[in-house]
């Protein structure tokens, strides 16, 4: 494929040419955060606006996100509304620590999903797979809603190479739990954005009765892997958790932790995966060229729980794949900070209390970092192609707190969608577009029925 060919431009918002009014940037946060981003911001280095008495700005460019993200991240923090959002379902979990208790977290968590363990991973990943794909052959005469089947896959992923527990039981109450909170507590209120995170407002006193709700399914699924026979340290993630010490102290995880860390890794483990291989398989289907090319790749191939780790290496259009959904639509839309001092960040000089974004959104689709960004394009990402300019592709973050899952997603994504178009061809059943709408993440508007046909 060359980069003179047509390629599919899927769907997306048109951003306001104006920047949005107070009232429609509320409005924007509650039902569509892409929406708060006008034209200006896709091709400016900076785009600064004022809400409720303090300064925002949006950094595109690479020496600014460098500085904050890498160079001086121990001048910004995660912002109060990020808190508020993220405590219920990451309690005191990697995701929200900071200072001496991140870095201890974060050197505990790191061997847990080191390299060495992707082999692991990549059986587990086939095998389930491989069980998803025969009960989807079954009902291979009717529409598939391949976010549903991505989200149990995930999870069920998630939930056996972390606990070595079939996830099929708990899948529903958590599906239901987790949709009542998109719907109802991750949007924001004024209150939530006004008083700082240290003041419950009444949406987090509603989010810490969800809490408590969650933690009971977590514990659920905690017990059922203490007790589930033929396990040890070594046999999930869990266990590996369960086992890690501070190399420098060697201080393990207590209790309370470990059950935050479990609940935070089964959420970020899945939801975002289930996304990244829901768009990658949505475009695919509407891009008959790509989704040849990946055929092609994995005609040859076994992707049996034997020979999966093996067969990652020779699946690069696969990974492109995996890659460029991962560009158009980054589950992780935007990383807020505030900042705790004044900096100088590239050309732009930042206040104390000033709230960063660094956008992948925004930045994937930057008309000065990209050539035809809204264009669908693996070939962007082919080895022998040069790489995306140095922090234009962020969907894992960057720096100290980049995210720790992302050989784990990546391999996840990379033999899934091989996978199923190994076994199938899949088209949409209906024209009706597929628009990206973020709250937490980004997903889509609706689900959409696929149609798949057996090879
Ligand atoms: C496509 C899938 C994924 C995407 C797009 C994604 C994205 C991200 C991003 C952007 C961050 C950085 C946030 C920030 O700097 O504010 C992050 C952090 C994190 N991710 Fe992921 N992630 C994915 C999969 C995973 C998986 C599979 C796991 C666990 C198995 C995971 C666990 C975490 C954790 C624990 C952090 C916090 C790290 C820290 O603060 O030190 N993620 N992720």
């Amino acid at each position: 494929m060359t980069t003179s060919q047509v390629h599919f431009v899927p769907p997306a918002p048109v951003p306001p040419l104006e920047p949005p009014s107070t009232r429609a940037f509320l409005r924007a946060v509650r039902s569509n955060s892409l929406g708060i981003f006008p034209e200006a911001a896709y091709r400016e280095d900076t785009w600064v606006r004022r809400f409720l008495g303090r300064r925002s700005v949006l950094l595109n460019a690479p020496d600014a996100i460098h500085r904050v993200l890498v160079d001086n991240h121990s001048n910004y923090r995660r912002s109060g509304t990020a808190i508020r959002v993220l405590r219920p379902t990451n309690g005191d979990g990697l995701v929200l620590s900071e200072g001496e208790t991140w870095r201890r977290q974060r050197r505990t968590i790191a061997p847990a999903l080191a390299p060495r363990v992707l082999p692991m991973l990549a059986r587990h990943i086939a095998e389930t797979t491989a069980e998803a794909l025969d009960s989807l052959a079954e009902r291979a005469d009717r529409p598939a809603d391949l976010l549903a089947e991505m989200q149990f896959l995930a999870l069920e992923i998630a939930g056996r190479s972390m606990f070595s527990l079939q996830m099929r039981q708990y899948g529903a109450t958590m599906r239901r739990l987790l949709g009542e909170f998109a719907d109802r507590y991750v949007q924001l209120d004024p209150l939530d954005m006004l008083l700082p995170p240290s003041i419950p407002t009444f949406r987090d006193l509603a989010r810490r009765r969800w809490r408590t709700r969650w933690m009971r399914l977590i514990d659920t699924i905690l017990h059922a892997r203490l007790a589930s026979p033929d396990t040890d340290d070594t046999s999930d993630l869990f266990g590996l958790l369960r086992a890690s010490r501070d190399p420098e102290t060697g201080v393990g995880f207590s209790p309370g932790e470990l059950r935050d860390q479990v609940s935070t890794m089964i959420l970020a483990g899945s939801e975002t995966t289930a996304l990244n291989m829901f768009w990658a398989l949505t475009l695919l289907a509407q891009a008959p060229d790509q989704q040849r090319m990946v055929a092609k790749e994995v005609a040859s191939l076994a992707l049996t729980p034997e020979s999966a780790f093996a067969d990652l290496g020779k699946l690069p259009y696969t990974k492109a794949v995996v890659q460029e959904a991962l560009r158009l639509f980054p589950p992780a839309y935007t990383l807020v900070r505030e900042a705790i001092g004044a900096d100088q960040a590239g050309a732009i000089a930042l206040k104390r209390n000033d709230i960063l974004m660094v956008a992948p959104w925004v930045l994937h689709r930057h008309h000065a970092l990209w050539d035809r960004p809204a264009a669908f394009d693996p070939s962007r990402f082919l080895p022998d192609r040069p790489s995306p300019p140095r922090f234009a592709f962020l969907p894992f973050g960057a720096g100290p707190r980049t995210c720790v899952g992302a050989q784990f997603a990546l391999t996840e994504a990379t033999l899934v969608i091989a996978s199923i178009i190994r076994r199938f061809d899949i088209t949409l059943a209906e024209d009706r577009p597929v628009l990206p709408v973020a709250i937490m993440a980004i997903g889509p508007d609706h689900a959409p029925p696929f149609r798949l046909s057996p090879r």
